[in-house]
């Protein structure tokens, strides 16, 4: 392989690399992926404003996420099934974030547990919560999380019932996978997955087998969903869970200014923009969309994040000249962590704080906390159409 310059080599080597079911979970939305296509569209269809002749030397990408110190405001967003993408994929994902500071969010749905990541790093994550109707296997999950000294904690919010992805089903996702034929012929070219999955014994859901009592088949995402998700969350549940924690909490999964202002005013330490990168509401508009609208409701009362269709340094640094405090990247980094692994992650992470650092000095900006409207060839940083979405 020449060299690897761009996210596009990474996915195409983690492409030829894991099995084609754990690729295709990554690469997927959910129906006719047409939200999944406009998180990145959209992206591209925004203008840079070159400016020339500014000192540009000294630039810094530093800032802060929820008060914590960043290398850049980049972080790894929590991925179910990591771990399937390479043996021990959420440890050394999260190893790869620690040298490079920034965030890691570990998934409910991670393949290495709390405890296990935790051992095997030194800086605190954070973790990401879905609500299981088990109220003790809630309760025992926040206070592992607690116990793990995590930073934060991420409740997702826009997936209580999943969104259906047509591969995943053709595909019969699970971890581990079920030797079919089909299964097994794909993974007889997969030799370095394979020999890597040989030596760990990490192989399913770390937070839940053996720790929740009573539930059906965990290996299946979708009948450990619809059997354990619990479809009641509200806001005096979120409540209930904020007094649980007492941490910072993060709200993940806003895509509405009316519930953006809800969940300010609810107090959460940051809200993040998001459409669950295209695998929920299909016909949804993209993250990047919305931003504007959400940043003109409560931009001045909350820390505002955005995830979803973020795959370089100018998307990233399009959300944060578009009003976002912060990003975070799924995909991206998973096409890393497919195709090499921790030092894939860390190759992920610096294509994107390269990109980002050449493109803030092509735009005469040499503090990342600079960026702003001012960068856009865009009047207001509203997409024309759309403008004004009903709450
Ligand atoms: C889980 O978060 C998923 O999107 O599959």
């Amino acid at each position: 392989m020449t060299a690897i310059t761009c996210i596009d080599d990474l996915k195409r080597l983690h492409r030829a690399r894991a099995p084609r079911m754990f690729y295709d979970y990554a690469e997927s939305g959910s129906y006719t992926e047409q939200t999944f296509r406009d998180n990145c569209d959209d992206f591209s269809r925004i203008r840079l404003r070159q400016k020339v002749a500014v000192d540009m030397s000294g630039r810094s990408t530093s800032s802060k996420m929820v008060g914590l110190p960043v290398t850049m405001p980049v972080g790894l967003a929590p991925v179910g099934l990591t771990g399937m993408q390479h043996a021990d994929g959420e440890i050394l994902a999260a190893r790869a974030a620690e040298s490079f500071g920034v965030p890691f969010t570990l998934s409910t749905m991670s393949i290495c547990s709390i405890e296990d990541v935790a051992a095997h790093t030194s800086s605190p994550f954070m973790f990401q919560l879905y609500v299981m109707k088990d109220q003790e296997f809630l309760e025992a999950i926040i206070n592992r999380a607690k116990a793990a000294n995590c930073s934060a904690l991420v409740l997702t919010l826009d997936l209580q019932i999943l969104g259906q992805r047509h591969k995943d089903l053709k595909n019969g996702l699970s971890a581990p996978p079920k030797l079919t034929l089909p299964t097994m012929l794909d993974l007889a070219m997969r030799w370095r997955w394979g020999l890597g999955m040989l030596k760990t014994k990490r192989h399913s859901f770390g937070n839940i087998v053996g720790h929740a009592k009573g539930v059906g088949d965990t290996s299946s995402l979708s009948s450990w969903t619809a059997e354990q998700f619990d479809e009641k969350l509200d806001w005096d549940k979120i409540a209930r869970i904020r007094e649980m924690w007492g941490g910072k909490l993060i709200l993940k999964g806003i895509l509405d200014p009316e519930d953006a202002r809800i969940a300010a005013d609810f107090g959460a330490d940051a809200i993040i923009v998001s459409n669950h990168g295209g695998r929920q509401l299909d016909g949804a508009l993209s993250s990047i969309r919305m931003l504007p609208h959400i940043v003109k409701a409560v931009g001045d009362q909350v820390e505002i994040h955005m995830d979803s269709g973020i795959r370089s340094g100018q998307d990233v640094l399009k959300a944060l000249a578009l009003g976002a405090d912060a990003t975070w990247i799924g995909r991206a980094f998973i096409h890393g962590l497919g195709a090499m692994g921790e030092a894939g992650v860390t190759k992920a992470l610096e294509i994107i704080h390269k990109e980002l650092d050449t493109t803030m000095a092509l735009c005469g900006e040499r503090h990342i906390d600079d960026l702003g409207l001012h960068n856009l060839l865009t009047s207001n940083g509203f997409f024309e159409e759309y403008a004004t979405p009903q709450p």
